[in-house]
């Protein structure tokens, strides 16, 4: 059975729905604050099975032991945490207490249980401004320049020396790059809270009128067209990844980091027009200033998930869009509605 804490979350809930579809027994453990119980009744809907849905909160041990002692809990997909890199510099101690301690709780649990193989989800955000394009796991982790970045970092050196004092732990670190999209059901996505701090919710919600218009975050950058570039992932192609990182812990012991990115970088202004062609709208946008700790360009180069978890991203841009669209245009309030 698969502890997947977060998986009512963006992609919890498609780890979720994937987990399930390939015969896992799951327990979720949310504590719904940055998602809904709907996303959930959702997947269990799709795949025609249940799940076992916890609400609490990883930082609160009691219910952790609580969960490793009802069930035989084999591997944790370790999703839960809050990601609003803005936020998290006006609240740099919520951001410490959620994701840190939070996380902390969870291996001091595991470790209790004799449960030792967990997959993290960490973020490109721990490279900081790469020397090199695309960027290798080799690349050296960089002091990030917010508290969420900050918590990925700790969260991922925490694991490392959790490895190195006990060698029968397996650890997947898996760094994110740009995930967005849905299931191509358009039945479950990103829903998120007020406004969107990412470009695609963003140009979702101009696509479906409830923003006026895109504010493109500066266009003279040293790039083709000026705008930041990044490495966009179908979350689909993403919770694929988790499956086969997982298959790959059970197997080999140890500390393991991935990048899971398609290894191409699109500009912001080719997002707007992909996106526009994939939902036939205009999406009106205006030039402002850069954002605050945004950096130009950021892709993953992506072989070493290739070459030992016979993973890669396979879904194009063109399919990020026309999912992002039906399930923007199904659900245009989200999972409110
Ligand atoms: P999300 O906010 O949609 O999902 C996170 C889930 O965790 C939510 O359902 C939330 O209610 C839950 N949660 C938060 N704190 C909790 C706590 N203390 N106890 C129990 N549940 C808690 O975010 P997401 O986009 O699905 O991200 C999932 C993970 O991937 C996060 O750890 C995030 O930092 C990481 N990540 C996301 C991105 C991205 O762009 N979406 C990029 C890199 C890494
Ligand atoms: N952008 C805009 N307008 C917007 C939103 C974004 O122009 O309204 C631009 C940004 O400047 C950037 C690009 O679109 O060039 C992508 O921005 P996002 O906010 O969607 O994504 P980021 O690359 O800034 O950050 C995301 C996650 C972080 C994570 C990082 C690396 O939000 O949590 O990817 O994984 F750390």
């Amino acid at each position: 059975m698969i502890l997947l804490t977060g998986g009512a979350g963006y992609i919890g809930s498609h780890m979720l729905l994937k987990l399930l579809e390939s015969n896992h027994k799951v327990v979720v453990l949310d504590n719904l604050l940055n998602s809904s119980y709907e996303s959930i009744k959702r997947v269990e809907a799709l795949s025609n099975k249940q799940c076992i849905f916890v609400e609490g909160n990883i930082r609160d041990s009691e219910c952790l032991n609580s969960i490793f002692n009802k069930y035989n809990i084999d591997a944790v997909l370790h999703f839960a945490g809050l990601k609003a890199v803005g936020e998290s510099t006006e609240k740099p101690l919520l951001y410490f207490d959620n994701n840190i301690s939070g996380s902390l709780q969870l291996l001091m649990s595991m470790q209790k249980y004799s449960v030792k193989k967990i997959v993290f989800s960490s973020s490109a955000t721990v490279y900081g401004d790469p020397d090199e394009l695309p960027i290798s796991e080799e690349c050296p982790m960089s002091m990030p320049t917010n508290p969420y970045g900050y918590t990925k970092m700790a969260v991922e050196q925490m694991l490392m020396q959790v490895v190195e004092s006990d060698p029968t732990w397996s650890v997947a670190t898996l760094r994110y790059f740009n995930p967005v999209g849905a299931h191509d059901s358009g039945m479950i996505g990103e829903d998120p809270n007020g406004t969107p701090n990412n470009l695609l919710p963003y140009i979702a919600q101009v696509a479906v009128g409830k923003r006026d218009k895109l504010f493109v975050y500066g266009n003279d950058y040293a790039t083709y067209d000026g705008t930041g570039i990044r490495d966009y992932i179908h979350v689909m192609d993403l919770v694929e990844g988790h499956l086969s990182a997982l298959d790959y812990i059970v197997n080999n012991l140890g500390y393991h980091v991935w990048n899971l990115g398609t290894g191409s970088g699109h500009s912001v202004l080719d997002m707007v027009k992909a996106f526009e062609k994939a939902s036939n709208t205009n999406i009106p946008y205006q030039i402002v200033e850069k954002r605050a700790g945004d950096i130009a360009s950021c892709y993953a180069d992506a072989t070493k998930a290739h070459q030992q978890l016979n993973w890669f991203a396979q879904r194009s841009i063109e399919d990020m869009m026309e999912d992002t669209w039906r399930w923007q245009s199904k659900n245009p309030d989200g999972y409110t509605n």
